[in-house]
This record gives structure tokens, sequence and C-alpha cells, in this order.
């Protein structure tokens, strides 16, 4: 392989959970790394120095998606590293601090998970999109967007509305990025997982265990951070070239209508 062979990838959050299991799979598809999180630098060095030890290149910048000015920095950063961009995958998500039932649910926290699970993306894809059209025009070459929602895009839970509701509009966003950038062939696709053993889930992790064993999944284990990153490395190799839009499931059939 040359370095010109080679490809770059942004993945927020890409230092624990599904952000790793992608940044480990697209290691392994020749793409070097910039991965962002609210974590100092020395917090993740040892997950960096695994990652470039899989041979990739790898930049780290702490930031917070949620900020507009963390952002634009954070594209600063990986212009002045790697002067290209071919993936941008809006990983970085958060629950909400508290689950609480809708009837209760505070506006302080609904403003924290849409500014973080939709807004930020929302907005790091529009940053991303125009850089992305001028090098597409100059060399060609494939780029792709991700993003990572969540069946909760469609699956109602009433504990954390604001968690649903910034999935389903992350959704909407994918469409919106999808029908825009079509023109450029620039395809932006969605990765909708399901129940993933994550930092994320691991508060609920007896429930979830206790729902697996009493039916709720086709494919009745918990979802890996690895599945999710497999689905990424098949639509950053190419492999869906027509397909833009596509929301992938990576659900264990959780979504799959039963009689
Ligand atoms: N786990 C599941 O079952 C599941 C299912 C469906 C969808 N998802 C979605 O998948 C994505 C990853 O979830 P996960 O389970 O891997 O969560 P996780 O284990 O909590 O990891 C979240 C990652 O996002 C980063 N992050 C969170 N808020 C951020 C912010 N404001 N700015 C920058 N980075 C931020 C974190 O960075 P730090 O580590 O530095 O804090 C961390 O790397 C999320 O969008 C989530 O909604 C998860």
């Amino acid at each position: 392989m040359t370095a010109s062979d080679r490809r770059v990838a942004l993945v927020t959050g890409g230092t624990r959970g599904i952000g790793l299991g992608i940044a480990r799979a697209l290691a392994r598809e020749a793409c070097d790394l910039a991965l962002c999180g609210r974590r100092p630098e020395a917090e993740v060095a040892d997950i960096l120095h695994e990652l470039q030890g899989a041979g990739a290149q790898v930049l780290y910048r702490p930031a917070d998606i949620a900020r507009r000015e963390d952002r634009q920095r954070l594209l600063e950063a990986v212009q002045e590293r790697f002067g290209c961009l071919h993936v941008l995958v809006n990983n970085a998500g958060m629950a909400p601090r508290v689950r609480a039932d809708i009837l209760e649910a505070s506006e302080e926290s609904f403003e924290e998970v849409m500014r973080t699970n939709l807004q930020g993306p929302y907005f790091l894809t529009q940053a991303v999109a125009r850089w992305m059209i001028d090098q597409k025009r100059a060399d060609g070459h494939f780029r792709c967007i991700v993003n990572i929602s969540s069946i909760s895009a469609t699956v109602a839970s009433v504990s954390r509305g604001e968690y649903c509701l910034s999935k389903a509009a992350l959704s909407m966003a994918t469409a919106l990025w999808a029908a825009r950038l079509a023109e450029f062939d620039i395809p932006v696709y969605e990765v909708r997982p399901g129940i993933i053993d994550t930092d994320m889930t691991a508060p609920v992790k007896e429930k979830y265990d206790r729902l697996i064993a009493d039916g709720l999944l086709p494919q009745a284990r918990w979802g890996q951070p690895a599945d999710v990153g497999r689905a990424v490395a098949m639509l950053v190799r190419g492999d869906l070239p027509y397909s833009t839009g596509q929301v992938i499931l990576v659900d264990g059939g959780l979504t799959l209508p039963r009689l």
C-alpha cells in the first residue's frame, strides 16, 4: 500500500465504546484517524498507542462537539495535521444525565442532549461537507459521512424522551445531508445500533440482561462495539456507493416486527 492509498477518518468520541470499535475497524481499513472526546489526551494515551500499533497515524483533540469553537478548532487541527479528510463519523453522543419520565424531565437536560446529539453533529457535518466538496472536486476520491443514531430514532422510551428525539432528528439530518451532497457524489449514511455493551449502557446492564434473556432480541446477545465498527468499515470501503441516505440497522433484529 502506498501513502496515497491511505485515507483520513474523523471519528467523534472515538476513544471508547462504539467510537473505539469504529476507530479500530477503520485502522484496519488503512485509515489514519482523527479522534475527539471530552477527556484530556493523557487519559486516552493507551488507546491512542494501541491504534498507532495497528498502523494508523492518530491525532487526538479534546473537543466538546456541542461547542462551535471546539468543532472549529478540531477541524483546523485535522487540516493542519493531515491536510485532507475522507470520512466523518458522527459518533459522539450522550444519554440524559438522569433518566426521567417525560412528565418530569427538565428543559436543561433536553437542551444539553439536543446540542450534543443533534446540533453538534449537524453543524460539524456542515463544516466538513464544505471542505469535502472542495477536496472532492480537486482529487475525485471517495468520501462519505456516517451518522451513528440509535434504535431510539423509532423506538419510544418514555424515560429518555430527549434522547429519542435527538436520534429521530439525527435520522432526518442524514436524509437532509444525503439529499444535499448527492450531486457531489458524497454519500451520507446512518448506522442505527441497538443495545450495545458500552459505558453508556453499563447503568442499565441488569435490566437489559433480563430483557435479552426474556426474548427481546431475535439474536439473543448484547451487541458489541466491533459489530458497529464492521458496519461502518463496509461503508467506508465504498461497498454501498449507490445507497446514499441508507439506514443500516445493527440491532440483532430488535426492531423486526414479530408476531
Ligand atoms: N451503547 C448503546 O447501546 C448505543 C445504542 C445506540 C446508539 N448509541 C450511540 O452510539 C454513540 C456512542 O455511544 P457509546 O455507547 O459508545 O457511548 P459511551 O461509551 O458513553 O462513549 C461516548 C463517546 O462520546 C464522547 N462524547 C460524549 N459527549 C461528547 C461531547 N459533547 N463532545 C465530544 N465527545 C463526546 C465520549 O468522549 P469522552 O470519553 O472523552 O467523554 C465517548 O468517547 C452515541 O451517539 C450513542 O447515542 C449507543
